[in-house]
């Protein structure tokens, strides 16, 4: 009988949600219940099939098929392809007796089981050659012993990982499923991204340079909003199942889509054999092993002012003029960067910035007795901001709440969010040689002791370094910050602490850096 891939789909939909309505989150949880959302389970599903030959009839296996999502993928997807076969597992039957129910009549055959209990089809017609599976994610604390203790032995049996005891329920169906697969079959696995980084992803890992040709891994942006929150820290891995060739080159992308990521890379079997840690790609990768010096050994570097409201704390020149503000309690503070247009911000005799907008942090940290006292202007402004502004969350957690935390003047200051596409460069360093402040729009570069030693003796390398930093590569920066959609970046401190600083600390006359190791040897 022939099914309308959107309407059977509609129909997918609203019997996950019922079915879903019908478990507790924590019973979900235990299962690893969580379907994957219709457009996620599309773009996963076309980009397996065309990593298929075109003529090629398509063997489908999902062995955590719930209710289907990535087979109504292949519906929607595979109009004019053959489908010779499609196997699911289930086995929960809250799930997989409607599921079965839903998609009779058509060529899946869906088996109400453990997957992990089903022995791999001895005859290889029998096997998948496309394997989508968004399996249970399952934390191994919630595995008991001796079903670990099986797990193990079969996943080293069927696909040689060693998995540790503290491997998440997914790395066992990945490990399992590899007997499911015809040669040069492709799987596309939607799970949690952590397997990169931590210590039991490493079998894992193993498996994928070793065993089968690792093609892509796609990280999904934690930011984007298609995702709900069970998917936030997804990947999706490709891979096909024969032996990787000489010198072979793996994808590795993050953010937008997969098919139309935010950035991406192609990074050698070699080069992820040596990294520890894989979520660094496809960002800069060589930062990781570098051992020299940081931005961070030569500037302390701190957010700006969160001044609790801008609006009210920030006052313009005329402004503070006519509230009568004393001066002593005014501190000039950089406005946007919209309204610096050089990077180098020039001051007059008494360290205000020479800028069109001259900005005024009310900065003073006196008792209130003492300012209803002896400052009724003061006083009198502060009165105004009783009702609201006090009562904002940074403002009341204060123990005086118009005191703003101390931030002297910093002599270099970056802005830290921007969009590439606006001149090509995200950040802007700017050399302030004002006494201005700045607010949380700007990371606050201070030298640290080391450097400002050097600069007491030499103070024009101040100028190089900041030359230095805008000549800092693009990439070099955005390997440590985030990207956001629509090219937005942004970067904090502990991101711009990390960059790689050797040149500029042999521009300021500062030593090579010693690794621990150079130094048992000295
Ligand atoms: C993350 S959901 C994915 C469901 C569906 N494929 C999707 O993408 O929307 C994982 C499914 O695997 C099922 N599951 C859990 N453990 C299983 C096992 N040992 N064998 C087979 N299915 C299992 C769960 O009940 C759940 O329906």
């Amino acid at each position: 009988m022939p099914h309308n891939p959107d309407s059977i789909e509609e129909r997918r939909c609203a019997l996950q949600i019922e079915l879903d309505g019908h478990k507790t989150q924590a019973e979900r949880n235990k299962l690893g219940q969580f379907a994957t959302p219709t457009q996620l389970a599309r773009d996963v599903l076309a980009y397996g099939l065309a990593l298929l030959p075109e003529s090629m009839p398509v063997c489908f296996l999902d062995p955590a098929i719930g209710t289907g999502s990535f087979y109504s993928a292949l519906m929607s997807a595979s109009t004019g392809r053959p489908v010779q076969s499609a196997v699911g597992f289930e086995i929960d039957p809250h799930y997989g007796v409607p599921s079965k129910a839903l998609w009779e009549g058509t060529p899946l055959k869906i088996t109400l089981a453990d997957f992990t209990r089903q022995a791999p089809p001895a005859d290889a017609a029998q096997r998948a050659n496309l394997l989508i599976c968004n399996p249970p994610y399952v934390r191994h604390h919630h595995l008991k012993g001796e079903e670990k203790v099986r797990l193990q032995a079969a996943a080293r049996e069927i696909s040689h990982m060693a998995l540790s005891g503290l491997s998440g329920f997914y790395c066992y169906f990945i490990a399992l499923a590899h007997g499911w697969m015809t040669d040069s079959g492709v799987a596309g696995w939607l799970i949690p991204s952590e397997f990169m980084d931590v210590n039991y992803g490493q079998a894992l890992k193993a498996y994928l340079l070793r065993e089968v040709t690792l093609l892509h891994i796609h990280r999904f942006d934690p930011n984007d909003v298609q995702f709900d929150d069970a998917l936030v820290s997804s990947a999706v891995v490709w891979f096909r199942k024969e032996k990787p060739p000489v010198c072979h080159q793996v994808r590795f992308s993050y953010g937008g889509t997969m098919q139309q990521p935010a950035i991406s890379k192609s990074v050698s079997v070699l080069d992820l054999e040596r990294a520890a840690k894989w979520t660094r790609f496809p960002r800069q990768d060589a930062q990781a092993e570098h051992d020299g010096y940081r931005l961070g050994d030569l500037f302390a570097i701190k957010r700006g002012l969160a001044t609790g409201d801008n609006r009210f704390f920030i006052l313009d020149e005329d402004k503070a003029r006519s509230l009568k503000l004393p001066a002593k309690f005014l501190r000039p503070i950089l406005p946007s960067t919209r309204y610096i247009k050089a990077d180098e911000i020039d001051t007059d005799g008494a360290g205000m910035p020479l800028l069109e907008k001259r900005l005024f942090l009310i900065d003073c940290d006196r008792p209130e007795a003492e300012i209803a006292r002896d400052e009724p202007a003061l006083w009198a402004y502060l009165q105004t901001g009783l009702e609201q502004v006090s009562l904002g969350y940074l403002c009341r957690s204060r123990k005086i709440w118009y005191a703003q935390e101390r931030r002297a003047a910093a002599p270099i200051v970056c802005t830290y969010i921007g969009r590439s596409d606006h001149d090509g460069r995200p950040f802007r360093f700017l050399l302030n040689n004002s006494k201005a402040t700045a607010t949380n729009v700007y990371l606050m570069l201070y030298p640290q002791p080391l450097l400002a030693k050097q600069l007491e003796r030499d103070p024009a390398a101040l100028r190089s370094l900041w030359q230095a930093l805008n000549a800092i590569g693009r990439e070099t920066l955005l390997g440590n910050g985030r990207v956001y959609g629509s090219g937005m970046h942004k970067l904090e401190p502990k991101e711009l602490a990390n960059v790689p600083a050797d040149e500029l600390a042999a521009l300021a006359g500062l030593d090579v850096k010693h690794t621990p190791r150079q130094l048992e040897m000295l």
